[in-house]
């Protein structure tokens, strides 16, 4: 289901936000990601430097065309297929998709509005979708 008009412009004023906050987002999405969430410690190197960085730029690839989602489809593709190396499990996006939003939410207090919410958890739910359905054809 395509994002409304609002929705993309929701998810980018919020985006622009959580971009200007001192502390990256990145870096305190994976401090969470690794605290809830103790399968993730394994599949990950120890110095997390790199993957703190490469993980905020898909995000903003994400934003960019969030007008647009699908054009991305290719992209995702082969991203979700290097992950099925990685050693990582369909189950596990849902868990990456709440821990990013509540780092969102953590960030913006009650400037993440529930309309911006649901318009982040709708751009995470196509992005996971298109790459679990490319990686595990099988779930
Ligand atoms: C929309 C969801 C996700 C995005 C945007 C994303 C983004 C990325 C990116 C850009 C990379 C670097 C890829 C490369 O080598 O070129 C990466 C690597 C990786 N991701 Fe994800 N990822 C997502 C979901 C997940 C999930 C659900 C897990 C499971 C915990 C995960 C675990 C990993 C691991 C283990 C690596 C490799 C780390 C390493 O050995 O250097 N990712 N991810």
């Amino acid at each position: 289901m395509p994002l409304t008009v609002e929705q993309a412009r929701l998810v980018t004023h919020s985006y622009a936000q959580i971009s200007i906050f001192p502390h990256s987002y990145s870096e305190l999405f994976y401090h969470r990601l690794l605290l809830n969430h103790p399968f993730a410690r394994a599949l990950f190197p120890d110095d997390m430097t790199h993957q703190i960085f490469v993980f905020s730029k898909t995000i903003d690839v994400l934003v960019e065309n969030v007008a647009d989602l699908p054009r991305l489809r290719p992209t995702l593709i082969d991203l979700a297929k290097k992950h099925v190396k990685y050693g990582v499990r369909a189950y596990q996006y849902a868990a990456v998709g709440t821990t990013l939003i509540d780092t969102f939410s953590e960030i913006l207090g009650e400037d993440f509005t529930l309309e911006a919410r649901q318009a982040w958890e709708l751009v995470y739910t196509e992005t996971a979708g298109v790459m679990i359905s490319a990686a595990y054809p099988e779930s």
